[in-house]
């Protein structure tokens, strides 16, 4: 019998907009403080995109970037996945968008909507399907340009979004690398602590939903947090022991960017040290589904992941939705 076929990550890439929205930028726009969103966030800057740019701009350089770091032809990408919550349009989807950009002649293309824990779906998606051997090389990403559903002249969700695009390389990998175990959840109950209530199905556009602010994404804080933590602890503890694998064989943890505090938390939680944890939050933001691949990459090219490392990646978002996965580089 033919050996099982595992999937892993060939190559990662990520993309972010120049222009740079920082705390102070926020005092003069609404009644806040760099001193509160520090201590509350962990957050200084963000990164917005410019108008008329969309979420495909992105999405495009992060596979672009993903592929050349894989070595592997846009011709000869087989699916790719698209995790969004700002997708270009309603439809067509933004990873049709990206196939026809990157030359990806012979892919499907689809997204897929799973709020800041889309990448994790997404991946599970790819994995499934390489490893049944249907298809050999995919592309997932996740883009998001959240400063388009944040209501700047709300305090609360604000401060704490940014723009930005991760993508990852995926295929066959021999040895002990690849993918090791998933755990994806979900709690529709708690949709309502976060969620874009206009422009879908129950309320289409109108002057109406448009005076009402209503197709902005509304947060609620304090049961998003509550909820986060919890999530992330539990997701990370379940996808080891599904594993085989032990905290203390952790090289990296690859946490959502929501807040330094949530990271901190479920890091204490589960007894990690910090030195081990991927953060990009004072820098980027929440940048939602992204904010995974673009730390992955970060710590890819600054030599903090290496091949061979034994990595989880963690996420938890609008939904309610989590999920983790352990994966050797
Ligand atoms: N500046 C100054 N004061 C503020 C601001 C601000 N930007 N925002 C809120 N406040 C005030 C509140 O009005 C409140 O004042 P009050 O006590 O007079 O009512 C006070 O600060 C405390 O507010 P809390 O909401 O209790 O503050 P908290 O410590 O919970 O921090 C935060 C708020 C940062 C939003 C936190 O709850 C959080 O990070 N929650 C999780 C959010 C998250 O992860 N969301 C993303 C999910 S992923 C996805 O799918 C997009």
């Amino acid at each position: 019998m033919a050996d099982r076929i595992r999937a892993g990550i060939l190559g990662t890439g990520s993309a972010l907009p120049k222009r740079v929205l920082s705390n102070a930028d926020l005092e003069k726009m609404v009644d806040t403080s760099d001193e509160w969103i520090v201590t509350r966030t962990g957050m200084r800057e963000r990164r917005i995109a410019e108008p008329g740019e969309a979420t495909s701009d992105y999405a495009t350089v992060a596979a672009e970037r993903a592929l050349a770091s894989a070595g592997v032809a846009a011709e000869d990408v087989d699916l790719i996945i698209c995790a969004t919550v700002t997708p270009d349009m309603m439809f067509p989807a933004t990873a049709c968008i990206v196939q026809d950009r990157i030359g990806a002649k012979k892919a499907g293309a689809f997204d897929l909507s799973a709020a800041c824990t889309g990448f994790l779906y997404a991946l599970a998606n790819a994995i499934g399907l390489i490893e049944s051997g249907r298809i050999k090389y995919a592309v997932v990403m996740a883009g998001d340009l959240l400063s388009r559903i944040t209501d700047y002249t709300d305090r609360s969700t604000c401060v704490l979004f940014g723009d930005g695009a991760g993508a990852v390389v995926l295929g066959p990998v021999e040895g002990d690398r690849g993918f090791y175990s998933f755990d994806l959840g979900s709690d529709g109950s708690g949709a309502k602590y976060l969620y874009q209530p206009a422009g879908g199905s129950r309320i289409p556009a109108s002057e109406e939903s448009v005076a009402k602010r209503l197709h902005f994404l509304h947060m609620e804080g304090r049961e998003t947090f509550k909820f986060a933590v919890k999530a992330m602890a539990s997701s990370t503890e379940k996808v080891l022991q599904e594993a085989g694998f032990t905290r203390e064989d952790i090289d990296l943890l690859v946490p959502h960017q929501a807040n330094i505090r949530i990271i901190d938390a479920a890091r204490k939680r589960f007894g990690l040290e910090e030195e081990k944890v991927v953060v990009t939050v004072h820098k980027y933001g929440n940048t939602s589904a992204s904010s995974i691949p673009i730390a992955l990459d970060e710590a890819v090219r600054e030599g903090r992941a290496k091949p061979g490392d034994l990595v989880v990646m963690v996420g938890f978002g609008g939904g309610l939705t989590w999920g983790s996965t352990v994966v050797r580089l």
